[in-house]
């Protein structure tokens, strides 16, 4: 009963709803206007929506995504001006990126000047997606904030898993699959302990949406977590991984 209750509070209740037509977004009653445009966004919008949200706000002309798996998914739906896609291409063969190469390689060749592209280029939003392991998204968070524009944003996926009960955790750190959470969370927990020069947060939807940008001055996390245990991220989650809602995401994004 425990475990099933722990279920039910996770994400898939609204995905169930949804699909069982118990839920329908709503159209959010927020609705900021952008260099005389109106930009909206339903209240329970998905990675992609985010994202594209973000881009529609700030002006924003140059999108990367790392991990993509069959664009048509995700990397098709963003709307910008200038997109670029990195795979080497391990979970879907057809792989029809501009990149494929693993996000290591291609950082180390934009780097080294052997892409069609400057080595200094930045991107405005990066979404982080590849391989979920704790040392490769950190890596990916690093190098993507070299490449980042001044006012740019990373988003990464994954943040928050969807099953807390401790008897999933083997399953959320090591199924290799579509609903595969991986080790992500140790990353976004370990920048608020460490990086007081960064604005880390997790929105709270779409198995937890990290949102990392350039900031300053924010208060280091305590970490109290020192061994990383599922179990203790459980019982703080929420300042764990700095969590939003969707409306504060939304009044941050219009703050002036
Ligand atoms: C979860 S899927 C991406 C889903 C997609 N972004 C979406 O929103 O629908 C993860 C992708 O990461 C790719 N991947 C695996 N290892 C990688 C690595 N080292 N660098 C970049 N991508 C990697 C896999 O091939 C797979 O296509």
């Amino acid at each position: 009963m425990n475990r099933i209750a722990n279920i039910l509070k996770g994400h898939r209740v609204r995905l169930l709803s949804k699909a069982f037509g118990l839920y329908t977004p709503k159209r959010s009653s927020y609705i900021p206007t952008v260099n005389n445009s109106t930009v909206s966004i339903n209240l329970f919008p998905s990675r992609i929506e985010i994202i594209n949200y973000i881009i529609a706000t700030k002006g924003f002309t140059k999108y990367l995504e790392i991990g993509v798996r069959n664009p048509k998914d995700c990397f098709d739906k963003i709307q910008c001006d200038l997109k670029k896609s990195v795979d080497p291409g391990v979970e879907y063969v057809k792989n029809p990126v501009n990149y494929k190469y693993t996000s290591d390689d291609f950082f180390h060749k934009l780097q080294h000047k052997q892409l069609d592209l400057p080595h200094n280029f930045t991107w405005d939003v990066i979404f982080i997606d590849g391989l979920h392991l704790a040392n490769q998204v950190e890596r990916d968070i690093l190098n993507s904030i070299n490449h980042l524009s001044p006012n740019g944003f990373i988003v990464v996926h994954d943040c928050n898993p969807f099953l807390y009960d401790l008897d999933y955790e083997r399953v959320i750190e090591d199924f290799w699959g579509q609903q595969w959470n991986g080790t992500v969370w140790k990353v976004i927990y370990s920048l608020l302990c460490s990086r007081g020069d960064l604005d880390v947060f997790t929105i709270d939807l779409d198995e937890g949406l990290g949102i990392i940008r350039r900031g300053g001055g924010r208060k280091l996390l305590e970490h109290t977590n020192k061994y990383y245990e599922y179990k203790i991220l459980q019982e703080n989650l929420k300042k764990h991984l700095n969590c939003i809602s969707i409306e504060a995401f939304l009044s941050l994004m219009n703050a002036k």
